[in-house]
């Protein structure tokens, strides 16, 4: 038994022809490593979930932009956001055509509102200033207004992005300067957007949320109403992070048929044949990837035990950045009995806050051990940075076939400098 524990990642059958030890060694780590075909399946899941005309899937690809990834979504069906122009860039080189890429913007300079305009993209502002200067930058044009429906969920309060508490969007109290401003500048709003936060697991609040989205179109005035072709009503899918205690996964076909039932009657009755989008991140993302890394060290310390890994807070920053739990995985050094125990893994920066996971039980991990943090690719390799001026690792592919093939190498010491005058 080299692998010590792997009963989830054997269930799907996650490294293909490969092991993840082998992986190690040949790519090393910090690795993260993502499946083709949980990728693909969880696509599918999205694409087909409702049967409404117009309904789509639009990725957020801030959970993950390797373009690799986002070639695999696009031959699902799958279109993309864009939050910058790094975001924008990995879309193109995905093959992603301006009709496939909104760009959601918050807070963004003149340049990149610019940037955008003249891709050609439907850019969606989330509030007056930044309505006014698209209004100024490209007057006549089409534009999409993101607007707070005062209700906000999430795991986290970082992660809530409507309601009062936060900076997203614009309030509904502010609609009567948003028609002002249409006028001033002769816009057209093509569309109407909302995110209300990240990662819920049950479906009702989530058709509540649109639901008020679609009454704040239905109050606007016909000829406004006409113009609408794209309602999108944000993300924020929930999956199941306690992969061992085989937590209930959020029941997409109770959420499809919710929202078959709110967007059928409504297109039914206002006559609109325009797109309904969804904008999952970490549902397309999170369970096609694990970050690998090797445990370097053991201590005891008082009735504490540490396992030293290579993956930091730079490498995976969810743990700290919100108690995030992930499962966790060991591959044996080797074949010897293990004894059960309480152990605290963790990073190597230099901060006390870096832990990956807090006295949990787990057979004792041994030096030379690799292990796994699962449900990584979403926010995973996205969210991490060269603190401690550490390289970026790198991403490896499992395809459908079951090879690995290399989709990021890792960073070098000289990119570390490459920017440096
Ligand atoms: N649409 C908008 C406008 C968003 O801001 C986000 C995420 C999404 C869609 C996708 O949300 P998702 O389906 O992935 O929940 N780093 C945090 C999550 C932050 C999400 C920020 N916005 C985490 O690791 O949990």
């Amino acid at each position: 038994m080299a692998d010590i524990r792997s009963a989830y990642t054997d269930s799907v059958n996650f490294f293909g022809s490969c092991s993840p030890r082998e992986l190690a060694e040949r790519f090393g780590t910090p690795l993260y490593v993502y499946s083709e075909k949980i990728l693909r399946k969880c696509c599918r899941e999205l694409v087909s979930m409702c049967s409404v005309p117009g309904f789509g899937v639009n990725y957020s690809v801030k959970a993950n932009s390797n373009p690799a990834l986002l070639k695999i979504a696009r031959e699902e069906g799958v279109t993309v956001d864009a939050m910058s122009p790094g975001e924008l860039h990995m879309d193109l080189l995905a093959g992603f055509d301006a009709d496939s890429i909104l760009y959601i913007s918050n807070n963004i300079s003149p340049a990149e509102m610019r940037n955008a305009i003249d891709h050609k993209l439907l850019v969606s502002v989330d509030s007056l200033s930044q309505l006014d200067m698209y209004g100024r930058f490209n007057p006549g044009g089409k534009v999409m207004v993101r607007f707070n429906p005062g209700i906000g969920a999430g795991h986290h309060k970082k992660v809530i992005t409507a309601g009062k508490e936060t900076k997203f969007g614009v309030c509904p109290e502010d609609y009567d300067s948003v028609v002002a401003l249409l006028a001033k500048y002769n816009l057209t709003l093509a569309g109407v957007n909302q995110h209300i936060g990240s990662l819920f697991m049950q479906a009702d609040g989530y058709v509540q949320a649109a639901e008020v989205l679609l009454h704040l179109i239905d109050a606007m005035p016909e000829s406004m109403r006409a113009a609408i072709e794209v309602i999108d009503f944000g993300g924020g899918f929930g999956i199941p992070y306690h992969k061992y205690e085989n937590e209930p996964r959020l029941d997409l076909a109770a959420l499809g048929a919710g929202l078959d039932a709110l967007l059928g009657a409504w297109r039914e009755k206002s006559g609109y044949s325009g797109r309904f989008l969804v904008e999952p991140g970490r549902y397309v993302a999170a369970e096609c990837g694990l970050v690998l890394g090797s445990v370097e060290a053991v201590k005891n310390n008082g009735p504490r035990r540490y396992v030293g890994t290579d993956i930091g807070f730079n490498v995976l920053q969810r743990p700290v950045m919100y108690g995030s739990f992930h499962d966790v995985e060991i591959y044996g050094a080797d074949q010897a009995e293990r004894p059960v125990m309480e152990q605290t893994l963790v990073g190597n920066i230099c901060e006390s806050g870096d832990i990956l996971a807090k006295e949990r039980l787990w057979p004792e991990m041994r030096e030379g051990d690799v292990v796994a943090m699962l449900d990584a690719g979403a926010y995973g390799f996205s969210m991490s940075s060269s603190y401690n001026t550490r390289c970026l690792a790198a991403e490896v592919l499992i395809t459908e076939a079951g090879e690995a093939r290399l989709i990021r190498r890792r960073q070098t010491l000289d990119d570390l400098t490459a920017a440096l005058v």
